[in-house]
């Protein structure tokens, strides 16, 4: 039973030219990109994006970081691909939870610039894809 998650690399990550290192480990694990986009994110993407975390104190700086700068986008599909690209990405503070070994982990150091973003269940990543590749459908 195969399964899609979104995955970006975020403005942070595309900035330090890590974006093949992300790949590269999605591809190492086994998982299969289905789709793959360099994109600017306006405003209402990303609000979209991060709506569960609108009121929070970070929201504001989260949505400027977001939109600060071209992130990847990529559809990635494969047995378990959720929980298996949360394990490649890491717990989301870089230091205080991420494992070494993990994206995270091996290159982040502050909670806001932690390189990845991973779909966190299925109706998140069912509801971010639609919000980020419409054009896969369902
Ligand atoms: P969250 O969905 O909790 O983490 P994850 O990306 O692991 O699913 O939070 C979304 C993003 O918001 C997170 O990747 C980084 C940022 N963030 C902060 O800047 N400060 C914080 O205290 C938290 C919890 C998150
Ligand atoms: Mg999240």
């Amino acid at each position: 039973m195969s399964e899609r998650t979104l995955v970006l690399v975020k403005p942070d990550g595309v900035e330090r030219g890590l974006v093949g290192e992300v790949i590269s480990r999605i591809e190492r694990k086994g998982l299969k990109l289905v789709a793959l986009e360099l994109k600017n994110v306006d405003r209402q993407l990303a609000e979209q994006h991060y709506a569960e975390h609108d009121g929070k104190p970070f929201f504001e700086s989260l949505i400027e970081f977001i939109t600060g700068g071209p992130v990847v986008a990529a559809c990635v599909e494969g047995p378990k691909a959720i929980a298996a690209f949360r394990q490649l990405a890491g717990g989301t503070d870089p230091v205080e939870k991420a494992a070494p070994g993990s994206i995270r982990g091996d290159f982040g150091l502050e909670v806001q610039y932690n390189l990845v973003h991973g779909s966190d269940s299925p109706e998140s990543a069912a509801r971010e894809l639609k919000l980020w590749f419409p054009e896969l459908g369902a």
